[in-house]
């Protein structure tokens, strides 16, 4: 065990049982985080806001959300340092903030991975169509397709398909990686980053010298009268919305149980992976304005639209759509990944029944957790369509990223002495910053999505004074100067 962890209240359940696979590297980490990040946000929905609210200036609206994820991402990574265990925000908060904030962050934190799985998975399935359409394959849209439709509560319908399959299986075939261990799934990934990433930096780099200047003028369009239509509060509403393209680079902390040397790599790699998604993202969203008229790009796949308009750039498209595919995969797997590992540290601080907590004897992973998660996961792919909860998923992580910089200064209160491998510089300017920044996007989402907030929190509650709050243990990570 770790020193900080060896620290820790020990629990001598814990020395009997199968430990995690310790088989991670700072790399691995940070391919982890790359891989949990880029993929929607960038391929689908910074056209879609460009066109919709913020025009070119969407690249400001990227810098704002990162501000926001870079101040969080300072103060998870001193508490990765500090706690480094499987479960993330959910483990810092019980560890700072007790048995209820813990249970809700948790909570929270199943919006921010299970959902954002499946959603993902779902919008996946469209470029798999499109990519075999462009093979000269037929696929019946029917099972290619969300039985259900509409953002709303009201607006709901249902659409004629039957189920979307491909999201489905696509979903069962990482649940099955992930459960065979931690190496193979750790490989997996980096095989799927490198692809995307390769591709994304092609576009970059071949995109760049066919930029057209007039595309950034004006830079920030005159807004239409209606708040969030393009002008200043088009921006804000736009970073709030593409907040969503950052969800995941803090992946990297709930693999601090299965890291050689969490102490040190698991902050590293937080902001490494940040860092690497940030810088791609502003290129790329540079390219994607700068070869088109952003009034064009509210479509399903912005940058195979943008491209394929350019003769010259017109080459990318397939490379593209491959590098979508393996993109929204490798999103869906860091978001399953961080899904399980959240269930398996609730489940062992008894919040969930124990099976959840349990350890393939051979494979070392926690099986049970990540095959429920894979096959609800599965579920919910299949039958919901990706626009319906994203904007969901951006309010449980905002939670997470709040409950972070609160913690950080309770435990700089708490236990002030106690060691520190990573030290959050300025933290009495960057915690409260970081809550300024990521509240404010919190309160640019709609109402709908609030109201979608308290449904989902009211069967939090419900779950936790029914069988929570009768098994929850105290927890076994609170720190102070003592322990
Ligand atoms: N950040 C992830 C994406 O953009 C959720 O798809």
């Amino acid at each position: 065990m770790s020193d900080s962890s060896a620290n820790l209240v020990s629990d001598p359940v814990l020395a009997e049982e199968v430990q995690l696979h310790r088989a991670l590297g700072p790399l691995h980490l940070t391919l982890i985080g790359i891989g949990a990040t880029i993929g929607a946000g960038i391929f689908v929905i910074a056209g879609n806001v460009a066109a919709e609210h913020a025009g070119p200036a969407v690249l400001l609206s990227f810098v704002i959300a990162a501000t926001g994820c870079f101040f969080a991402a300072l103060c998870y990574a001193e508490l990765a340092a500090m706690i480094p265990q499987a479960g993330s925000a959910y483990t810092y908060t019980y560890a700072t903030m007790g048995r209820f904030m813990a249970w809700f962050i948790g909570w929270n934190m199943v919006l921010e991975f299970g959902m954002s799985a499946s959603t993902v998975a779902a919008g996946w399935s469209g470029y798999f169509l499109n990519l075999l359409n462009q093979l000269g394959i037929d696929y019946p849209p029917g099972w290619a397709n969300a039985p259900i439709a509409g953002t709303g509560i009201t607006d709901l319908h249902f659409t004629g398909a039957v189920m979307n399959l491909p999201a489905a299986i696509m979903m069962l075939l990482i649940t099955w990686i992930l459960v065979v261990g931690i190496t193979e799934s750790a490989r997996f990934n980096a095989v799927m980053v490198a692809v995307k990433v390769g591709i994304i930096a092609l576009v970059i780099l071949f995109g760049l010298p066919h930029i057209h200047e007039a595309n950034f003028h004006p830079f920030i369009p005159e807004n239409t009268g209606v708040r969030g239509h393009f002008g200043i509060s088009g921006v804000l509403a736009a970073s709030a919305t593409i907040f969503f393209a950052y969800v995941g680079f803090e992946t990297v902390s709930v693999g601090a149980q299965e890291t050689k040397n969490p102490e040190r790599d698991v902050s590293i790699s937080i902001l490494a992976a940040l860092g690497v998604c940030t810088l791609l993202y502003v290129l790329m969203s540079a390219v994607l304005l700068g070869i088109t008229d952003y009034h064009l790009l509210d479509v399903p796949d912005p940058v195979s639209f943008a491209l394929a308009r350019d003769p010259n750039l017109k080459w990318l498209v397939f490379p593209v759509n491959i590098a979508a595919i393996a993109g929204l995969i490798s999103v869906a797997f860091g978001s399953m990944y961080g899904q399980s590992r959240v269930f398996y540290g609730m489940a062992r601080d008894g919040f969930l029944p124990p099976a959840f907590a349990s350890v393939h004897p051979k494979f070392r992973t926690p099986h049970v957790c990540t095959i429920i998660v894979g096959v609800v996961g599965a579920a919910i792919a299949a039958i919901f369509p990706l626009d319906i909860l994203a904007d969901l998923v951006s309010i449980g992580t905002l939670c997470a990223f709040i409950a972070v910089c609160v913690g950080i200064m309770i435990l700089r209160i708490t236990a002030p002495k106690r060691p520190r491998k990573f030290r959050t510089p300025f933290v009495w300017f960057v915690a409260p910053a970081g809550i300024l920044v990521c509240g404010t996007m919190m309160f640019s989402l709609s109402l709908g999505t609030w109201v979608r907030l308290l449904v989902w929190t009211a069967l939090g509650l419900l779950i936790y004074f029914v069988y929570g709050i009768r098994h929850a243990a105290p927890s076994k990570w609170s720190v102070s100067d003592e322990s």
